[in-house]
């Protein structure tokens, strides 16, 4: 693997903000001086990962995960440092000096597909862009939406022809094979040779969440073209559940708003961003899928979903609540009158009337308890009883007893029905599903904490190697002059602080950002160096010398504990026994004047 030198690492490290990096793919919260979000590499509710903007480091206090901007890269992509670099280098804009210039086995097989699709991309769009084609991109504008978005989510125009595309990537010297895989092609069948499969559309390029082409949409523009919707078929690069249109673009504005709304087709999305709500995406017209919820849940805990009005859209919509409320998110349901989409309910309403909508939004258990009332005035046993059980089936699916409550208070409240009787039912469902599902492997996740410092020696070790690395020269100085090694036990903070003390004098300071650096490759001792920048105190000298206190006085106690059990176990010499019992006094005192003295401090 290519070397880059040392200088060029540091360079793209100093030019990221981590906290701008992260955020990307995290829902980050403002937390004193850090910033804080829910780990992406361990199952939590509540959030325990920390970014430090001063320190550029992350940290998570769950699973114990931590490091800088490269060792987040590493381990969220699952990549080598070199590969981490180099992407990380591609965020801040750095050109990382060329090796040999890269043959194409060399460019990952992945590299190879997305600069196909972003190639086809370009040529969608230089194809709208083309005078002969004015008509279809006025189909675009009079559906009133403007070059600017037009530009921003990159729509393009596939022309009505079976080899411009097949020319275009023949030019670029593609691998035709490959642009069959993604879809884009389509091998003849009679004779030899590709033909593009995408023809006479409107094309809406999907883009990852970085803003890399996975895959395209393609709208007809003919009443007979069939599909109406033509999609790339699911490749390695483009998997249809596990994207969300839009949310590249979206992303910011999510963050700002604190929700996010989700609707069904490409052009409601577009109707929303062209009026100026932009915190949207849309779920392509599939039901919400698990993935999607996970994708959503790095930026926010909140979905409006807004969906057709017609019973499909419905339905739709309240699958993808349960889906959202099961991956513990909130879901709410803004209702659309009947026979509108949110793209036709704006140009028909403005979008003030939609904006009155959103704050209208329901509970799903509201809504559908609104909507089944208002088609059945006065719903009959029967009927109550077909509802409920489509109601509490649902409910099955939630985890969370909180929402289950309030759901089932909202149910008895407008039905009339006794909660006991509800809960009952629900109770009596759960039992039946329990007996015939199959049992659920319930993971081990949570607080399935591998941290080291939490015991009271650690922390106290932690705690003088939090000020040696996060002090002042002053606090520093106090720590050297008074420490002595013996005092730690473990290793990792043995290993480090030898380095911490060679480094202090030899340079005479320490630059703690390229101390994650040096031991980038050894993950335990990452994540221990990113847990002691974290560690915060007021006043580093009184801090550490309470936490030499503790040492001293661990230390003494076991030494003494230890000397105990050499007398209980002595049955020999009377001179040896006479020897420990000197000891032990000698210890004792030691303790007692260490105790005093930390007393006359406080
Ligand atoms: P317009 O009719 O142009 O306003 O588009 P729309 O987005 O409103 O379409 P519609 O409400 O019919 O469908 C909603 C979404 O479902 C679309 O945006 C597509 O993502 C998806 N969809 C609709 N029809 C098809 C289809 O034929 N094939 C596929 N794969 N998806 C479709
Ligand atoms: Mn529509």
């Amino acid at each position: 693997m290519a070397r880059i030198p040392e200088e060029k690492i540091d360079e793209v490290r100093t030019s990221v903000n981590i906290v701008h990096y992260i955020s990307q793919f995290i829902n980050l919260k403002k937390a004193g001086q850090n910033f804080k979000g829910l780990c992406p590499f361990h199952t939590e509710k509540t959030p325990s990962f920390m970014v430090s903007p001063q320190k550029q480091i992350f940290h998570c206090f769950g699973c114990g995960r931590g490091g800088n901007v490269f060792t987040f890269v590493m381990d969220y992509n699952k990549i080598n440092f070199i590969e981490a670099v180099q992407r990380t280098a591609d965020f801040a804009g750095i050109l990382l000096p060329k090796q040999e210039e890269a043959s194409p086995e060399e460019i990952s097989f992945f590299e190879r597909l997305y600069n196909i699709n972003e190639s086809a991309c370009s040529f969608f769009e230089k194809s709208l862009a083309k005078p002969q084609y004015k008509k279809h991109l006025e189909y675009i504008k009079n559906r009133q939406i403007s070059e600017e978005t037009i530009k921003s989510f990159r729509l393009g125009f596939a022309p009505d022809s079976y080899d411009q595309l097949l020319m275009h990537l023949q030019k670029e010297k593609f691998p035709l094979e490959e642009a069959e895989k993604l879809g884009l092609l389509q091998k003849r069948e009679k004779s030899a040779g590709h033909y593009a499969k995408f023809r006479y559309r409107i094309i809406f390029p999907f883009q990852n969440i970085s803003g890399k082409i996975m895959g395209f949409g393609g709208r007809k523009l003919e009443e007979k073209q069939q599909p109406k919707y033509l999609n790339s078929p699911e490749n390695p690069i483009y998997n249809k559940g596990s994207i969300l249109y839009g949310l590249h673009q979206a992303v910011n504005a999510i963050r700002k708003e604190g929700y996010v709304i989700l609707v069904e087709g490409y052009f409601d999305l577009l109707r929303l961003v062209e009026n100026g709500i932009k915190n949207v995406v849309a779920s392509s017209g599939t039901a919400l899928t698990e993935d999607q919820v996970k994708l959503i849940r790095r930026y926010t805990r909140d979905v409006y979903i807004t969906f057709d009005s017609d019973d499909a859209g419905v339905k739709a919509a309240f699958r993808s609540a349960v889906v959202i409320e099961k991956g513990n998110l909130n879901a709410f349901i803004i209702s659309l009158p009947d026979g509108e989409d949110p793209d036709t309910f704006v140009l028909n309403n403005g979008i003030k009337e939609f904006i009155k909508l959103i704050k209208q939004k329901q509970l799903p258990v509201d809504f559908q308890i609104s909507r089944f009332l208002q088609q059945n005035s006065s719903p009959g046993i029967e009927q109550k009883n077909t509802f409920l059980d489509e109601v509490l089936n649902s409910l099955l699916e939630i985890k969370n007893s909180l929402k289950i409550g309030l759901y089932i208070h909202q149910l008895s409240d407008k039905l009339q029905i006794k909660e006991s009787f509800l809960i009952d039912q629900l109770n009596k469902l759960k039992r039946y599903h329990s007996k015939y599902a199959a049992a659920e492997v319930t993971p081990k996740d949570e607080e399935e904490s591998t941290l080291i410092i939490r015991k009271g020696a650690h922390k106290a070790e932690a705690g003088i190697l939090g000020v040696l690395i996060n002090g002042t020269k002053e606090e520093q100085d106090y720590i050297l002059q008074k420490i002595s090694l013996d005092l730690i036990e473990n290793e990792d903070f043995i290993k480090l602080f030898e380095y911490l003390l060679h480094e202090i004098e030899d340079r005479g300071s320490l630059d703690s950002s390229k101390l994650i650096s040096s031991f980038q490759q050894d993950a335990s001792l990452s994540k221990l160096i990113s847990e002691l920048m974290l560690v915060e105190f007021d006043n580093g000298i009184k801090f550490s010398r309470d936490c030499l206190y503790q040492l001293r006085k661990w230390q003494l106690e076991k030494k003494s504990n230890e000397i105990l059990t050499l007398i209980k176990e002595e049955e020999g010499s009377p001179e040896a026994l006479m020897h420990y019992k000197q000891q032990l006094m000698d210890f004792r005192k030691q303790l007692n004047n260490l105790e005093r003295e930390q007393r006359k401090i406080k």
